[in-house]
């Protein structure tokens, strides 16, 4: 750093040119690949990088440890950089309205009439979101200022960051009234709630989870418990809970042990979340609520520089906890079938600390990644796997998978019920009798999906923050048809149209 410093100004004019340069070049480039994008992305994010942490040099510097998480992308610019340099996400810059014109994105405030979902948010004070990150607003200001990705306040990293999807979801919101951040404009905020499809409820519970269960000093209650009865309360006081039972909200849920005192009354609602396994079906199910992937904690991998069927030495990689409760047990038994055999690797370890690297460079470097059973149904093993593009193995038959409406997993997962996955010899000649040629496409198809995965800030066409809004967009709709029809021959609310 102390080098930047001592910048002599003919450097860094220099640096500016051969940035243009390489600009302009990457335009090309995104020209010619429009279809498959993902190379010349990387390469015009690279650079846009690059230029704005020229612009940006003294955010960088002061933000630059407390800023990893904005975009999982960035990883992959870090890793080809090898530097410590910025680390902010797909910036909004004059560069990136550029970028903005060439995917031919509109760089207006997104206007409600486009959208595919109006969305009305509850003003809901901080301490339910933005505040649980330790940010605090002026007097009266509800929101942090989002119109600078390096200035948004971070969300924290390790395993935290698997359930951030309320976070990517809420800054997807506010960006969506501000005409500079070129996003899609898939859901708009809008400021009546009359005139919304859905209501979202911005309460952080993830984090509230993770951060604030236990009690402290004389507290009777821990502040997760106080948020989610202050919310319960809050809620079933709003007209706008009351026009539908709540039918028509949206709460974040997605830790499995989030909500845990209000998903009971609050159960009406649309939930996201990992998956079922902790509710009971009445309260979630798939007829009203969303799945979503969990934010991966491996690098992605560069598709132009993912590593092919014969550079990947290991035939199947398993690292992580052995023993779980519940659900779990199937992990002990695969692990002694599988333990002393060539070319599998199966190791307990956590992926907190240097274990996220190992499990990056092993999953990187094998053919199938075995997703099993926790003590959940799902795990964010799976979602580490499509960013290594590794071929997912999933032996977990309560398993419920985010966007299925729209993706076919069969095309780059391999499904092993449980039952057979513990008879001895299975596993094994199963994934070994798949062929290159088959897994070669699995892969293929691995990297075109693997942006549906992915949480940045601002969101972009098809990644997971989009995904989720398009899928809510299809749970309202059953919703609504189902509401209208019990309305027909109700003559007390007649007169009544709700969007
Ligand atoms: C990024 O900037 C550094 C100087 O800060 C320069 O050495 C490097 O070549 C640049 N990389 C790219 C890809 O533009
Ligand atoms: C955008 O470009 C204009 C001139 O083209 C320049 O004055 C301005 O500082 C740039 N803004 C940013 C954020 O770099
Ligand atoms: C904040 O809100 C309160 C109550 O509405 C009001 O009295 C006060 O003037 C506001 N403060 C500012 C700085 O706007
Ligand atoms: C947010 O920040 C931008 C850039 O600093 C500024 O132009 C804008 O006025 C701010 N918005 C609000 C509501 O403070
Ligand atoms: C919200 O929209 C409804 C229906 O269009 C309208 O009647 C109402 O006046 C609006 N409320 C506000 C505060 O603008």
């Amino acid at each position: 750093m102390s080098e930047k410093s001592r910048l002599p100004s003919k450097f860094l004019f220099y640096l500016i040119t051969v940035s243009v340069f390489l600009l302009i070049l990457s335009s090309v480039f995104l020209l010619q690949f429009s279809k498959t994008s993902f190379t010349p992305s990387s390469v015009f994010k690279l650079i846009l990088v690059n230029g704005t942490s020229v612009y940006f040099e003294p955010l960088v510097k002061s933000r630059q440890k407390q800023l990893p998480f904005l975009s999982s992308e960035v990883s992959r610019v870090d890793a080809i950089r090898s530097s410590k340099t910025s680390e902010l996400a797909c910036p909004v810059s004059n560069s990136s309205k550029k970028l903005g014109s060439l995917r031919k994105m509109k760089t207006m405030a997104c206007d409600s009439t486009q959208a595919l979902l109006r969305v009305f948010m509850y003003e809901l004070p901080p301490e339910f979101h933005f505040g649980l990150l330790g940010w605090k607003g002026k007097e009266n200001q509800t929101w942090p200022n989002v119109s600078i990705p390096s200035r948004i306040p971070p969300y924290p990293g390790g395993l935290n960051l698997q359930h951030s999807i309320e976070y990517w979801l809420t800054l997807d919101l506010l960006a969506s009234n501000i005409p500079t951040v070129v996003r899609p404009c898939t859901v708009v905020r809008v400021h009546n709630s009359s005139k919304a499809d859905v209501i979202f409820v911005p309460f952080f519970a993830s984090l509230s989870y993770n951060r604030h269960s236990k009690l402290h000093g004389k507290e009777k209650v821990s502040v997760n418990k106080m948020l989610q009865n202050k919310l319960v309360q809050f809620l079933k006081g709003r007209d706008e809970w009351k026009r539908k039972g709540g039918k028509d909200h949206l709460i974040v849920a997605h830790h499995p042990n989030s909500m845990l005192d209000a998903r009971r009354k609050l159960g009406s609602a649309m939930f996201v979340l990992a998956d079922f396994g902790r509710y009971p079906a009445e309260i979630a199910n798939l007829e009203k609520d969303v799945i979503a992937p969990y934010r991966h904690v491996v690098m992605t991998v560069d598709s132009s520089k993912s590593a092919s069927f014969e550079e990947r030495p290991i035939l199947l990689y398993f690292r992580g906890a052995i023993y779980r409760k519940d659900g779990g047990v199937i992990r002990q038994e695969l692990y002694y079938i599988l333990k002393d055999e060539k070319d599998v690797h199966f190791t307990f370890g956590s992926v907190q600390g240097n274990g996220i690297n190992k499990a990056s460079q092993g999953m990187a470097s094998s053919k199938f990644c075995l997703n099993i059973a926790g003590d959940t149904p799902s795990s964010n093993r799976l979602f580490d796997a499509i960013a290594s593009h590794c071929v997912p193995v999933i032996i977990s038959d309560e398993i419920e998978l985010p966007f299925e409406e729209v993706l076919d997993y069969s095309e780059f997962c391999i499904f092993v019920h449980a039952s057979d996955a513990v008879k001895k010899g299975y596993l094994l000649n199963l994934l070994q009798g798949i062929k290159q040629d088959k897994w070669i496409k699995m892969w293929e198809r691995l990297k075109e999906i693997v942006h549906q995965f992915e949480y940045q800030y601002p969101s972009q066409p098809g990644d997971a923050v989009d995904m989720i809004w398009q899928a809510v967009s299809h749970k309202i709709s059953s919703i609504q048809l189902k509401f209208h029809r019990k309305k027909r021959y109700d003559r007390s609310t007649s007169g009544i149209i709700t969007k």
